[in-house]
């Protein structure tokens, strides 16, 4: 099939991108480089040896992805485009709403003008909110906390909302859990502009002495270590997960929403300790107080996935964090 990835030069697109083109598909890449590098396009060609056609551009510019159905026979579309940093759109709700929304938007008309029917969503495990049991259901109810939350649960409606009106549509919404870890080859991973917000990125960081100590943000959880506990799910493993959901699109699914998590929770010392098998103990820690807006513990399901998808996730914590730290090393080589 003939692929359409937005944002498929960030974190998971570029992985993805790796994963559709072994399996012999055609990858069309457009991303307005907010959050991603130019060269990833050439790593992604190293690693598979093949072509991929890129455009930079901005789905919020609607003419501008006009252009790239009139110019490709387009089969299917993964849209990772988005914005994502939690912190960030609770300052700057107007610009994620307008990204994340706007840029849905633009991209379904085009799509439906195009008679474009296949499309694969990067939701997340953020639309579960705080308050249900342990572990996740795709049937549990959604809420939002915060206005990134909110654009993918706006989203999750607007394509059901688009769905019940286009019965041809074959949408497949993927909810992430903590997608950590890089590509085998070390050449792409996840690359945060400036200090990272988010754990394993963090890790890493302090790992390979760019930054000093990491804060354990809360030890006072009721878990088993005191840290809270997340689902982390290498990128390989997820990068897998959107193959099997593009297969699925080729059944004419319908609308279809699937947990892609491991189903098993790890505490913020889990990780580090982790870690710390492959990096020699480089990783220094400090207890902090809890940051706003954490959650306890949050874990998939995976039962759908596995059922309906025949997808599973294979690698586990030890291989995330020994790929993140591998590409880190490699980063800093390159500096
Ligand atoms: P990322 O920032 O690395 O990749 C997103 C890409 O989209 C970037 O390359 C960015 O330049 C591009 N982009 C953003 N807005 C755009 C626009 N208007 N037009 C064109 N390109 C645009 O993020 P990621 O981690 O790869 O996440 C991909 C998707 O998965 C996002 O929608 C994110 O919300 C979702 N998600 C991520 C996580 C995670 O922990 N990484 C968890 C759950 C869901
Ligand atoms: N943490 C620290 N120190 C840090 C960074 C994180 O202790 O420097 C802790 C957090 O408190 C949390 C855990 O590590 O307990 C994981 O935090 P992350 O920021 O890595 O991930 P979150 O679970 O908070 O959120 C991520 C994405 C969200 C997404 C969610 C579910 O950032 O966008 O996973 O997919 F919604």
């Amino acid at each position: 099939m003939k692929i359409l990835l937005t944002g498929g030069l960030g974190y998971i697109g570029s992985h993805t991108a790796v994963e559709l083109i072994k399996a012999g598909h055609e990858v069309i890449i457009v991303d307005n480089l907010s959050n991603s590098e130019r060269s990833v396009k050439d790593k992604i060609e190293r690693i598979t040896q093949q072509e991929v056609i890129f455009y930079k551009a901005d789905l919020r510019k609607e003419k501008a992805i006009r252009q790239i159905f009139e110019d490709n026979t387009v089969d299917a579309v993964i849209h990772f485009a988005g914005l994502k940093a939690v912190g960030e759109s609770v300052s700057k709700p107007l610009e994620y709403y307008e990204n994340n929304i706007c840029g849905t938007i633009n991209l379904l008309k085009v799509m439906k003008d195009y008679n474009v029917n296949n499309l694969v969503f990067s939701s997340s495990a953020t639309v579960y909110g705080a308050s249900n049991p342990m572990p996740l259901t795709e049937d549990c109810p959604t809420s939002a906390t915060n206005p990134y939350g909110r654009t993918k649960l706006f989203i999750e409606e607007i394509l059901k909302d688009y769905y019940n009106a286009n019965k041809s549509m074959n949408i497949v919404i993927l909810r992430y859990f903590n997608p950590v870890g890089a590509h085998d080859s070390g050449i792409i991973g996840e690359n945060p502009k400036g200090i990272p917000n988010n754990l394993m990125p963090f890790v890493a960081k302090v790992a390979c002495g760019k930054l000093d100590e990491l804060h354990v943000f809360g030890n006072d959880y009721d878990t088993k270590d005191g840290t809270c506990i997340r689902d982390y799910i290498h990128i390989c493993d997820l990068a897998e997960g959107h193959l099997a959901a593009v297969n699925k699109l080729n059944e004419k699914c319908g609308l279809k929403i699937y947990n892609l998590g491991t189903g098993t929770g790890y505490s913020v010392l889990d990780v580090v300790n982790t870690y710390n098998k492959v990096c020699e103990n480089k990783v220094k820690y400090a207890f902090a107080p809890r940051r706003e807006g954490d959650v306890k513990e949050c874990y998939a399901c995976p039962d759908k996935a596995l059922q309906e998808l025949g997808w599973q996730a294979k690698r586990n914590l030890y291989d995330m964090c020994l790929s993140s730290y591998t590409y880190e090393q490699n980063q800093a080589k390159r500096k």
